[in-house]
C-alpha cells in the first residue's frame, strides 16, 4: 500500500494508473476505521481494479470545535487495518493540503440540507461539500463509496455529483453493526462502557419501529420511537424523522407512494450518534 500525502504526488501515481486503462474505486473517511469502513473498500475493491481510501478529519465540516478536536485520531491502527484488507493507495493529506486558501463555496442542495442533520448541524453539509468535491477532482474516481449509515450525506453527494458534473457513480453500502445491533461509528469508541451498554436501545427501537408501521400510524410510530429512546436516562433523541427516501420530505401516511426511511440523531452524554431504518413501502 502507499501511503501519499499530497495531491501533486497521487495526481502523477494516478495518471499512470489511468493510462493503463485501470478502474479506480475511492473511499473517502475520516479514520478511526472500523468493520463499516472496511466494508465500503471491499465493495471497491470487488468493482474496481485500484482501491484508494482518503483519511482526513475535515474541519469544515465539524460545526461544534469540541467534537473535532475530541475526534478520533488513530493513523497507525488504520493503516494497520488498510494493509489486511487490500488498499492499494491511502491519501492522507495535511489541512493545509486540502485548504490552502479559504474555500469559499456555497452550495444549493435544496430541501436536502435543510432537514434533519442540516438543521441541527449549521454548516454540517457545506464542509461536506467542500471536502468531497475538492477529493474527487483530485482523485477522479470512477466510482465512489459511501454507506447508508449517514443517509442524508449520501444523498447531498449524490446531488453534489450531478450539480457539479463529476462523472463518477455513487455507490451505496449498506449499515455494518454490532452484534447487539448497534451502527458502527469511529464516536463509538468514545462511549464510557456503561453508555455502550445502553445505545442499542436506538437500533433495538428502530427495528421495532418497523414492526409497528403495521399498527400504528406515521406519527404514532414517530412518538412511540423517540419516547421509547428517551426512557433511557443515558440517551436523549435530537430528532426522529421519518422521510421519502429520496427528496427528504416528510411522510405523513404509510399509503404515500415513496420508499421511507426514518432517521434518529441521539445524544449520549456529549457524543452524538446516528442511525436510520427502511420502512415497509
Ligand atoms: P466517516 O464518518 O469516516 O465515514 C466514511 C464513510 O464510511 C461514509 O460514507 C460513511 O457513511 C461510511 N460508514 C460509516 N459507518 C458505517 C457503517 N456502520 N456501515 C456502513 N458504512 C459506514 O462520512 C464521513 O466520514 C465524512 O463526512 C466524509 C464523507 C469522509 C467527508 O469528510
Amino acid at each position: 500500500m502507499k501511503i501519499v500525502t499530497s495531491k501533486k504526488e497521487l495526481s502523477e501515481e494516478l495518471s499512470q494508473i489511468r493510462k493503463v486503462g485501470k478502474s479506480i474505486g475511492f473511499v473517502p473517511t475520516m479514520g478511526a476505521l472500523h468493520d463499516g469502513h472496511l466494508s465500503l473498500i471491499e465493495y471497491s475493491n470487488k468493482d474496481n481494479d485500484i482501491s484508494i481510501v482518503s483519511i482526513f478529519v475535515n474541519p469544515t465540516q465539524f460545526n461544534d470545535k469540541n467534537d473535532y478536536i475530541k475526534y478520533p485520531r488513530i493513523v497507525e491502527e488504520d493503516v494497520d487495518k488498510l494493509k489486511k484488507v487490500k488498499c492499494d493507495i491511502l491519501f492522507t493529506p495535511s489541512e493545509k493540503e486540502m485548504y490552502p486558501d479559504e474555500d469559499k463555496r456555497e452550495f444549493d442542495f435544496g430541501n436536502l440540507d435543510k432537514v434533519m442533520e442540516g438543521a441541527h448541524r449549521p454548516g454540517h453539509f457545506r464542509g461536506v461539500a467542500l471536502i468531497v468535491s475538492k477529493l474527487f477532482e483530485t482523485v477522479k474516481p470512477d466510482k465512489a463509496y459511501f454507506g447508508e449509515k449517514d443517509f442524508q450525506q449520501l444523498a447531498i453527494i449524490k446531488k453534489l455529483t450531478s450539480q457539479l458534473k463529476f462523472n463518477i457513480e455513487i455507490v451505496s453500502c449498506p449499515i455494518v453493526r454490532e452484534k447487539d445491533g448497534l451502527a458502527m461509528s469511529s464516536r463509538n469508541m468514545l462511549l464510557s462502557k456503561e453508555q455502550r451498554a445502553n445505545v442499542s436501545i436506538i437500533s433495538k427501537t428502530l427495528f421495532a419501529a418497523k414492526e409497528k408501521q403495521k399498527s400504528m400510524t406515521v406519527s404514532e410510530t414517530k412518538d412511540w420511537v423517540i419516547r421509547t429512546i428517551n426512557e433511557n436516562s443515558f440517551l436523549k433523541v435530537e430528532y426522529f424523522e421519518i422521510v421519502d427516501m429520496t427528496s427528504l420530505e416528510p411522510i405523513t401516511g404509510w399509503n404515500q407512494k415513496a420508499e421511507k426511511v426514518g432517521c434518529v440523531a441521539v445524544h449520549v452524554g456529549t457524543i452524538r450518534l446516528i442511525d436510520n431504518i427502511r420502512f415497509y413501502s
